[in-house]
């Protein structure tokens, strides 16, 4: 199995793209510890994987005391860290500029962005000791352009890339790898909303009618990507954005 004996921190394991990266890394022999700030989703997840090996681990991943406190929980218990998906993230109800709080700018960033940064701090410690390490960051198609989100998530997707690329550059030749994911619009429980008739956002509904795959994507396809790039195959990828939208980004 393409993971086997791997241990995976993934961050907002709990839902969506984060629970169903932790069950392909499962399948795939990984050793998975499901972090969310919700603690029981990340139990849940974890009773779904039902490998006898994966742990649940309640964090906030704004929280630099949580997040330290997981890495070393994690080096402590397995003795190593090999895979960390920073994939827990909040949109920012699409809100502009000019309506935009310094709380919601603060939670945005301090979720979308801090979070990131902290865990990927925390975790090359143990990563650069061992010569080698996989970081993985699920960014956005906001990464690149605007509407995906509002003020905030754009700018925190466009931050998170930077900060991707800057990991590569900086730990590649010492073995640490770092790439994105820059999903298009994936039905999971942060869009869930978007599908009802009060919740529905023009601009998302037309840019998904206009994309060659014309629909929704799921959890899981965003996953298959994740599998890729955390495995060994994916060697020879540093630094890379990888866009897995259905072609949201083609015009
Ligand atoms: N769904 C989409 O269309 C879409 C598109 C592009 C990018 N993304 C990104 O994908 C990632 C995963 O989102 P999703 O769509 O699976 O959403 P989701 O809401 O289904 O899952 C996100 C999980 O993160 C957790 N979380 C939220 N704040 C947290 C915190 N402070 N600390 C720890 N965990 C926290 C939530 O409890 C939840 O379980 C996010 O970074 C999101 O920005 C989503």
């Amino acid at each position: 199995m393409k993971l086997d004996g791997r241990i995976a921190v993934i961050t907002g394991a709990g839902s969506g793209m984060g629970r169903a990266m932790a069950g392909e890394f499962s399948a795939n022999g990984a050793t998975v510890v499901a972090v969310d700030v919700r603690a029981d989703a990340a139990q849940e997840t974890v009773k779904l994987l039902d490998d006898g090996r994966s742990v649940a681990q309640t964090a906030d991943v704004s929280n630099k005391a949580d997040v330290e406190r997981v890495v070393a929980e994690t080096v402590a218990r397995f003795g190593r860290l090999d895979i960390l998906c920073n994939n827990a993230g909040v949109l920012d109800d699409y809100t502009p500029a000019d309506e935009t709080s310094d709380e919601l700018w603060n939670r945005t960033l301090g979720i979308n962005l801090n979070g990131p940064f902290f865990f990927s701090r925390a975790a090359l410690g143990p990563m650069l000791a061992q010569g080698k390490g996989c970081i993985i960051n699920t960014a956005s198609i906001s990464s690149f352009v605007a509407g995906g989100g509002g003020a905030a998530y754009t700018a925190s997707k466009h931050a998170v890339l930077g900060l991707t690329k800057q990991l590569a550059f900086d730990y590649g030749k010492r073995g640490v790898r770092a790439n994105a994911i820059c999903p298009g619009a994936i039905h999971t429980g942060m869009t869930d909303h978007l599908m009802t008739p009060e919740g529905r956002n023009p601009h998302v509904d037309e840019a998904i009618a206009g994309t060659p795959a014309g629909r929704w994507g799921k959890p899981e396809e965003i996953a298959h990507m994740a599998l890729f790039l955390a495995s060994d195959e994916a060697d020879f990828i540093h630094g890379s954005a990888f866009t897995v939208d259905g072609g949201w980004l083609l015009p």
